[in-house]
């Protein structure tokens, strides 16, 4: 029996990634695997044709590299490395050859932007959508104002002064994330029941911020 197909490698593998996001800030820590892991599975849930051990892993890995990318302040792209460590690590663990390549392809597109490779597989598309979903809602509320505080940035400011700044200034507050990126995510999903998540979510996300807006400046 392939050790893919017991719950063991699953296991090893969240332990591995757990030990290696140690120190990784709050939004890309190994909370954040775990919740990606999460709507991985709501979203494989309702696409029987996905492959949920290839879900699984690749939900698990999508992440792995994010400490290099940190550290080297952008100068390498996490899904790109994070191959090279998913590939070195399913190859100890004996994973069946077959499947790393379908997990590398998932870790590979999973932070799609218009440019390089595009989710293309199923499970491909599911590690997207459930990587988007951590940045929508509630959660992803929390995510934006966790980045903005570690940034130094206000805690909220109008349109125009959140526009008419740049990454990682003192405006670039969680309303800017919202505006340039969160509320366009869910225009970009690619599975119908990721879609579903992502408007549930978003509908809690514009409520949110239509409110901080009164309570600031209304
Ligand atoms: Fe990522
Ligand atoms: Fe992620």
């Amino acid at each position: 029996m392939s050790k893919l197909i017991t719950g063991n490698i699953i296991e090893n593998i969240a332990a591995l990634v757990k030990a290696e996001l140690e120190t990784a800030p709050g939004c890309h820590d190994f909370d954040h695997t775990l919740r990606v892991l999460r709507n991985a599975e709501k979203i494989a849930d309702e696409l029987p044709e996905a492959n949920i051990q290839i879900v699984r892993i690749a939900a698990l890995l999508h992440d792995i590299a994010r400490p290099e990318e940190m550290a080297r302040k952008g100068a390498v792209c996490h899904a790109e490395l994070g191959v090279d460590k998913a590939e070195a690590i399913l190859e100890e663990y004996d994973c069946s050859e077959l499947l790393i390549p379908k997990i590398c392809e998932c870790i590979r597109s999973h932070r799609f932007r218009g440019n390089g490779p595009a989710p293309e597989s199923i499970e491909a598309k599911i590690i997207f959508d459930a990587d988007k979903l951590d940045s929508i809602g509630a959660v992803g509320i929390g995510r934006a104002f966790h980045f903005a505080g570690r940034e130094n940035a206000r805690v909220h400011n109008t349109e125009e002064e959140a526009l008419n700044s740049s990454p990682y200034s003192r405006e670039d507050s969680a309303y800017r994330e919202y505006l340039v990126k969160l509320r366009l995510l869910e225009s970009r999903m690619l599975t119908k029941p990721g879609k579903k998540l992502a408007v549930e979510r978003s509908e809690f996300m514009h409520l949110f911020f239509r409110q901080l807006n009164r309570e600031v400046f209304g």
